[in-house]
């Protein structure tokens, strides 16, 4: 089977999905370095060009479309529900973040980056105690956590997931007010909070969900409100061939270029107060070398494909953003008082 979805899948899907996926197949787990080297290195001239002219034009936007029917709630939890013991093995231990560190130097660890980068949104976020604070896609609650260290205060802290395996990590571990709902379809009440947040979830709105989303996220805000995101956009030049392969590591999200983001925001009245770049490399390296180094423990948690299926996944970020295809943004936003 394997060697026929190969050339099948070249030729709808182009060479780059292909052969992902038939690493992914693989009955063994995939060799760490050579699959880091096969996947970051600097391609041939003629193996660019036909991933610039494939999928053929006509079939992207049909393509596109047929992938972007999945449904939010399937397509979240098919990359979040995999085993939270799994996302322990390579997560930084305190918090759990899954979304980009700060990292500095090269002794940095993981850990060390991401308290960095949790404090750095703490101080964007200014939490103070008796704030209604909500974040969007709260994952495993670590940045909840981190400004709980902070007010002492867990009544008036909110988080909204699609993935029931972390609403069941958040029960056993934290106790913050966290619910299973999709924080694009959902309603709000409003002026309900002085804070809202979200820190790598954005990049699962879809390009023409993100006007009406600010506008809701704009009511959901009391007057003098603060919006404050973390998440990577799209750079104008993206290739094509690189939306159809991220369908692999999250089924029916699309990201949206950063011009759409700023206008979709202003024109829903928020004022962009703070903005600055970060570097998702270093962590990407980082959770594919605490992945390796819980090869057998991970065996024992997932199946060998949805362990190649990460062991790819590092990779090919890490490309992404070398490229420069992705930009990762902090920004604020305040809605006038
Ligand atoms: C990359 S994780 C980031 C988690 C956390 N913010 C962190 O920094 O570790 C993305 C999170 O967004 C959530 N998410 C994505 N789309 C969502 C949606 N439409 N509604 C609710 N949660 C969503 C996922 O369930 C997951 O918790």
């Amino acid at each position: 089977m394997r060697p026929l979805l190969f050339p099948l899948e070249s030729l709808i899907y182009g060479p780059p999905y292909a052969g992902l996926k038939n690493l992914i197949r693989s009955p063994e787990p995939l060799d760490p370095e050579s699959t880091w080297r096969l996947i970051t290195c600097d391609k041939p001239a003629a193996y660019e060009l036909v991933c610039n002219h494939w999928p053929l034009r006509p079939l992207r936007p049909l393509l596109l479309h047929a992938k972007m029917k999945q449904d939010h709630v399937l397509g979240i939890a098919e990359h979040y529900d995999v085993s939270n013991d799994f996302y322990e093995l390579f997560l930084d231990k305190k918090y759990m973040f899954y979304t980009c560190a700060d990292f500095e130097g090269e002794d940095d660890s993981l850990e060390t980056a991401q308290q960095r980068k949790a404090d750095f949104i703490l101080d964007l976020i200014d939490p103070k105690p008796g704030e209604k604070i909500l974040e969007l896609g709260c994952g495993w609650g670590a940045m909840l956590k981190r400004i709980y260290e902070q007010t002492g205060d867990k009544e008036n802290l909110y988080g909204l997931t699609l993935s029931k395996e972390q609403i069941a990590y958040n029960d056993q571990h934290n106790g913050f007010q966290v619910e299973f709902d999709d924080f694009i379809n959902r309603e709000y009440e409003p002026k309900k909070f002085d804070v809202i947040y979200s820190i790598g979830a954005w990049e699962h709105v879809r390009p023409h969900e993100i006007a009406p989303l600010s506008k809701k996220l704009y009511r959901a805000l009391k007057p003098g409100g603060r919006l404050v995101q973390h998440f990577f956009c799209r750079v104008p030049d993206h290739l094509f061939a690189t939306i159809i392969c991220s369908q692999i590591y999250f089924p029916g999200s699309l990201g949206s270029p950063y011009r759409a983001n700023v206008k979709a925001f202003e024109d829903a009245g928020f004022k962009i107060t703070q903005r600055t770049i970060h570097d998702y490399r270093p962590t990407l390296r980082a959770w594919f070398d605490n992945l390796v180094a819980n090869r057998e423990r991970a065996l024992e948690l997932v199946d060998v494909q949805t362990y190649n299926r990460y062991l790819t996944f590092f990779p090919v970020s890490w490309r992404y953003f070398e490229d420069g295809l992705g930009m990762l943004v902090r920004w604020v936003m305040k809605k006038p008082s």
